[in-house]
């Protein structure tokens, strides 16, 4: 992947809510983390897998609508193999209060025996539920609690508690999205960016856009191809003419000969975002 310039990503107020989801971890059976099926590598915040290490944990890949079929098949096998329960989502189009009450329930279920047989007065289920900004999470927390909207903010200099939702079957802690501090390199944080994790305001467009024309190149060529009608004999080698040339083919102009790639780069991740681009993955498990 190509080099970029530093992103800087981690507010001042997601270090409060890692302390606070570790401070309720004694208050909770279950973890459900949210990941992006897009990039469920790079979704996932290796510092909450370090606090949570010691709670049964259930992973729901969600917008599993936006990503690719096959590989979310691939990396549902490789979580689970890894000690996680792991499911597939999509927040928008499903109803998921069954689905994740009957996962969670099974995540427990030796431990809510051990209790039955110490004859131990029976206590609802209880959840937290984390992952990144912009998952998806207000959108599973309004699906499973029938709610119409309890939209979460993520943007600095916004104050955000943890927050519990009681429902019939289970007890959900609705803790704030958070980021993480480091990235081992910069393909975690650009893979981000190209989801919309890492909001646009922080980066400059056009070097990634550049970087995932780059990605779309080698895993998505022929899609891309479609999508902005290009052949094969005109793709340039270099991701910035390949842009220019998008913004040529899609008209928009600047003055004579100058292509507004700007406005290219906006579009390309808008497109990409929602799902014009088709079902797109952008991580494997093996790599
Ligand atoms: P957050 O609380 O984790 O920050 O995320 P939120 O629910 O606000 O969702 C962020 C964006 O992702 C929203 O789009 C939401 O509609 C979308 N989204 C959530 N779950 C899914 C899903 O399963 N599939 C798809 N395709 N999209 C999903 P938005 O454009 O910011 O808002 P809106 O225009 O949809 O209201």
């Amino acid at each position: 992947m190509e080099k970029v310039t530093n992103i800087q990503w981690f507010p001042g107020h997601m270090m409060k809510t890692l302390r606070m989801i570790e401070a309720s971890l004694k208050e909770v059976d279950v973890i459900i983390e949210l990941l992006d099926a897009r990039i469920p590598a790079s979704s996932k915040n290796p510092e909450l897998a370090e606090l949570t290490s010691r709670k049964p944990r259930l992973l729901l890949l969600n917008k599993n609508d936006l990503a690719d079929a096959g590989a979310t098949a691939r990396w549902i096998a490789y979580y689970k193999n890894n000690g996680y329960g792991a499911v597939a989502v999509s927040s928008k189009e499903q109803k998921l209060r069954k689905l994740c009450v009957e996962a969670c329930s099974s995540l427990v279920k030796e431990k809510l025996e051990r209790q039955s047989e110490r004859g131990a007065v029976k206590t609802k289920l209880r959840a937290m539920v984390v992952g990144i900004p912009n998952v998806g999470k207000s959108t599973f927390i309004n699906n499973i609690s029938g709610k119409a909207s309890t939209k979460t903010e993520d943007r600095p200099g916004v104050t955000r508690g943890k927050q519990w939702i009681s429902l019939p079957e289970i007890e959900l802690l609705d803790m704030p999205g958070v980021l993480w501090r480091k990235f081992e390199d910069m393909n975690s944080a650009l893979k981000l960016s190209f989801t919309g994790a890492i909001k646009d305001d922080v980066l400059d467009v056009e070097e990634i856009a550049c970087c995932l024309l780059g990605e779309l190149k080698d895993r998505y060529f022929i899609r891309l191809a479609e999508r902005y009608k290009l052949t094969k004999e005109e793709m340039p080698e270099k991701n910035y003419e390949l842009l220019e040339l998008i913004a040529k083919k899609r008209g928009m102009l600047i003055s004579k000969g100058e292509y507004d790639t700007l406005r290219a780069a906006n579009m390309l991740l808008d497109e990409l975002r929602g799902g014009k681009l088709g079902r797109i993955t952008f991580e494997e498990p093996n790599e």
